[in-house]
C-alpha cells in the first residue's frame, strides 16, 4: 500500500505554535515517527503540508489512483470547508481524520467537523502519537493488499 499523509494549515509551526495545546514536536519530528512506522508495517508514505486549502484539494484529487488512503489532518479548514468535505467524497478515498488536540474538549466551533461523516473515523487527543496510531488503524482498515 501506498498511504499519503496530508496536513493543513498552520500544522508547518509545529513544535512553536500553542505548544501547550499541541505539543513540542515539530512536523519534522511528525514525519519521521510516520516514517518510522511506515517501514514497520511495510507501507509507502508520502507525507505533506500545504496552507491552502485549494491545494489540499488538488492533493485529494492526485491522490486517486496513487494511494491506496489518506490521514488527514486538515487543521481548522476541519471546521469550515465543505469542499474538503466534497473531495473526500468525490474521490471515494477511505480517509482517517486525524488531530492532535481533542477538538471535541476545546471551543464549540471545533466540535463541528465537515470531515467526520465521509471519514472512516477519527483519532484526536493523543498529540503526536496519534500519527503512527492513524498509520495502523488505515493500514488494518485497507487489509492485505491484492
Ligand atoms: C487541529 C485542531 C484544529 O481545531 C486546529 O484548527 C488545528 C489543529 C489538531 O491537530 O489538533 O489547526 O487539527
Amino acid at each position: 500500500h501506498s498511504i499519503l499523509i496530508l496536513n493543513g494549515p498552520n500544522l508547518n509551526l509545529l513544535g512553536t505554535r500553542q505548544p501547550e495545546v499541541y505539543g513540542p514536536t515539530t512536523l519534522a519530528d511528525i514525519e519521521a515517527l510516520c516514517a518510522a512506522k511506515a517501514a514497520e508495517l511495510g507501507v509507502e508514505l508520502t507525507f505533506m503540508q500545504s496552507n491552502h486549502e485549494g491545494a489540499m484539494i488538488d492533493a485529494l484529487h492526485a491522490a486517486r489512483g496513487v494511494h491506496a488512503g489518506v490521514i488527514l489532518n486538515a487543521g481548522a479548514y476541519t471546521h469550515t470547508s465543505v469542499a474538503l468535505m466534497d473531495a473526500i467524497s468525490s474521490t471515494m478515498l477511505p480517509v482517517v481524520e486525524l488531530h492532535l488536540s481533542n477538538i471535541h474538549a476545546r471551543e464549540e466551533f471545533r466540535h463541528k467537523s465537515f470531515i467526520a461523516p465521509v471519514a472512516v473515523g477519527q483519532i484526536c487527543g493523543f498529540g503526536a502519537a496519534g500519527y503512527p496510531l492513524a498509520l495502523d488503524a488505515l493500514v488494518s482498515y485497507l487489509g492485505d493488499p491484492q
